[in-house]
C-alpha cells in the first residue's frame, strides 16, 4: 500500500509512522525542517504506544518531489491551509486513487472532491491525538479502543475502506469500517465543538487551567451542558441522534438526555475523575490560544451558528461562544 500524508504535522507524522510499520511505503510531505530531521534521524514518536524511530519512511517538503502513485493521500494539514496546500499540489493529480481527511471539518470531503473529483473521497475520522513536538519528533498524545472510522459517502463499504480499516487495525489504531461515515462525521464535530468552544470560552484566561479544573466548578459544567445541548440540538436537526462513537469519551447522549441536573452532575463526575487519575485535558485550540495560535473556530464551531441559522433554531450559548473566539482568533497569527 501506498500512501502520502500531503502536511505531516503532529497527527499526520502519527498515522504516518504507524502505517509505515506495519510495512506501507509512505511518504511525508511537511516542512522543510521536519523532513530535514526526519531524513537525518528518522521519525521519532513517543506517546501512548512508547518510543520509536522510524526509518523506512520518506519525507519531502514539497508535493513536487513525491515520487510515483498513490493508493491513498491524507491531508494533515490545518483547514486554514488546506486550499493554499491544495493548489499546490496540483503535480499530484492523476496519482492518487483515494483521498481522505482527518481534519476537524465539515468541508474537507467537498475540498478533496472539488481538487480530484469525488470518485477518489472517502470520510475519516479519529479521535487519536497527537502533536508534534519538535522537527523530527511527533507524540502519540491519545488513543482509544475504538477511535478511527472510515465509510464510503455513499454508505457502502468497498475493498478501499477495507484495506484502509485492515492496516489501521494492524497498526494498533482501533477502525471501523462505516455505513454511515458522515454522521460520524458530524458527531465528531459536534463533541469537538462542544469541548474545544467551552474550554476557550471558560478557562482561556488563565493559561494554566486545564478542562478538568473547570468542569468541577457547578458554573463551569452548567456551562458545558448548556453549550452542549445548542450543538447537539442542530445536531438532531440534521437528522441524526447522538451515539457515542467515541466512547467512553464521547458523552452526548448523557448530556442530551435526562435532566439539566444530572447532565450537570455526569460533568462534574467527570472532571473529578480526570483529576483523580492526574488527567490534564487540553483541546487543541485552548493551546492555539495560550500559545498564540490561530484557532479553527471557524472550521469547528462555525458550522453550528451557520446551520443553526438556516434551520431557524435559536442557540444563543453557541453564538456566545462562537462570538468570544472569534475575537480572540482575531488577534492570533
Ligand atoms: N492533532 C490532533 O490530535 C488532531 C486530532 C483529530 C483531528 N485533528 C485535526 O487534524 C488537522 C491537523 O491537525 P494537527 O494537530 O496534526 O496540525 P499540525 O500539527 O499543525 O500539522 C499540520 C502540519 O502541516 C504543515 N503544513 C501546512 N501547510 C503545508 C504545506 N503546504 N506543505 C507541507 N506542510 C504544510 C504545518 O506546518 P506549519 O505549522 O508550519 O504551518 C504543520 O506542520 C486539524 O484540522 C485538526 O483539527 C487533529
Amino acid at each position: 500500500m501506498r500512501v502520502i500524508i500531503l502536511g505531516a504535522g503532529g497527527l499526520g507524522s502519527v498515522f504516518g509512522a504507524r502505517l509505515a510499520e506495519q510495512g506501507a511505503d509512505v511518504t511525508l510531505v511537511a516542512r522543510p525542517t521536519h523532513v530535514e530531521a526526519i531524513n537525518k534521524n528518522g521519525l521519532k514518536i513517543s506517546g501512548v504506544n512508547g518510543d520509536s524511530t522510524i526509518t523506512n519512511i520518506t519525507a519531502v517538503s514539497s508535493a513536487d518531489d513525491a515520487v510515483g502513485e498513490f493508493d491513498y493521500l491524507i491531508l494533515g494539514v490545518k483547514s486554514k491551509d488546506t486550499a493554499a496546500t491544495l493548489a499546490g499540489a496540483a503535480s499530484l493529480k492523476g496519482r492518487i486513487k483515494t483521498a481522505c481527511s482527518f481534519q476537524n471539518n465539515t468541508t474537507k470531503e467537498d475540498d478533496l472532491a472539488n481538487w480530484l473529483g469525488a470518485e477518489h473521497v472517502i470520510g475519516f475520522a479519529t479521535i487519536e491525538a497527537a502533536q508534534l513536538i519538535e522537527p523530527g519528533h511527533a507524540s502519540h498524545t491519545f488513543k482509544l479502543p475504538l477511535s478511527t472510522y472510515f465509510g464510503e459517502l455513499d454508505g457502502t463499504i468497498t475493498p478501499r475502506i477495507e484495506a484502509i480499516v485492515d492496516i489501521c487495525n494492524a497498526a494498533g489504531i482501533g477502525t471501523k469500517a462505516m455505513p454511515n461515515i458522515k454522521q460520524v462525521m458530524w458527531e465528531k464535530i459536534t463533541q469537538i465543538a462542544n469541548a474545544a468552544g467551552w474550554s476557550v470560552s471558560t478557562l482561556a484566561g488563565n493559561k494554566n487551567l486545564v478542562m478538568n479544573d473547570g468542569m468541577v466548578i457547578q458554573e463551569g459544567a452548567e456551562h458545558y451542558v448548556q453549550y452542549a445541548r445548542e450543538l447537539i440540538s442542530v445536531y438532531k436537526a440534521l437528522g441524526y441522534q447522538p451515539e457515542n462513537f467515541f466512547a467512553p469519551v464521547s458523552k452526548l447522549k448523557e448530556l442530551d438526555g435526562g435532566s439539566f441536573d444530572d447532565a450537570v452532575a455526569t460533568v462534574i463526575a467527570i472532571g473529578e475523575g480526570m483529576n483523580k487519575a492526574g488527567m490534564k485535558g487540553r483541546p487543541s485550540m485552548f493551546t492555539d490560544v495560550i500559545s498564540g495560535k490561530k484557532t479553527e473556530v471557524e472550521e469547528t464551531i462555525g458550522p453550528f451558528v451557520h446551520k443553526a441559522r438556516e434551520l431557524g433554531i435559536s442557540v444563543p450559548t453557541v453564538d456566545a461562544v462562537y462570538r468570544i473566539i472569534k475575537v480572540l482568533d482575531h488577534y492570533l497569527v
